[in-house]
This record gives structure tokens, sequence and C-alpha cells, in this order.
């Protein structure tokens, strides 16, 4: 595989699987341990950016496909969303 996959758990994470790097906001890179990652979807986690499995206890719920009626989410031109 040479380029990222990331995938929307229905009612659970990201699943990110390589190859890919990690970064912050600031361009920091987050180390990564392994080659495929499940990062945060419901913000409940205590070890964000990662998934913890929290999510099954606050029962979050979110689709895996994108919203009827979705909207692009904005971003610079850098394409960081601001
Ligand atoms: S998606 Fe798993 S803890 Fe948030």
């Amino acid at each position: 595989m040479d380029e990222a996959t990331i995938t929307p758990y229905r009612n659970g994470p990201y699943l990110v699987r390589g190859p890919f790097r990690l970064l912050d906001q600031d361009g920091n890179e987050i180390e990564v341990r392994r080659g495929t990652i499940a990062l945060c979807r419901c913000g409940k986690s205590r070890t964000r950016p990662f998934c913890d499995g929290t999510h099954k206890l606050v029962e979050f719920a979110a689709e895996s496909a994108p919203s009827a009626d979705r909207s692009p989410a904005t971003a610079g031109s850098n394409g960081r969303s601001s």
C-alpha cells in the first residue's frame, strides 16, 4: 500500500492505515508507533488524538458514510482548517 487510507468507523474512530505522518496543528510530529492507528472522533478519549475506546462508554453515534447533506469543510490555501 503506497497511500494512506482513512476510514470513519460506524459509532467509532477514524482508522488510519499508512504510510502517513501525524502532525499537530503547529506542524509538530506526533509519534506513532504503529502502521495503523485509530483517531478519536467522539472527542472523549483521554489519549487524544488517539481513540482509547471511550466512545463505547459515551455511546457515540455516527455513520460511516457521509451525511446526505454534507458540505465540505473550509480550509485555507495551505490545506489546513483554521
Ligand atoms: S472515538 Fe474512540 S474514544 Fe473517541
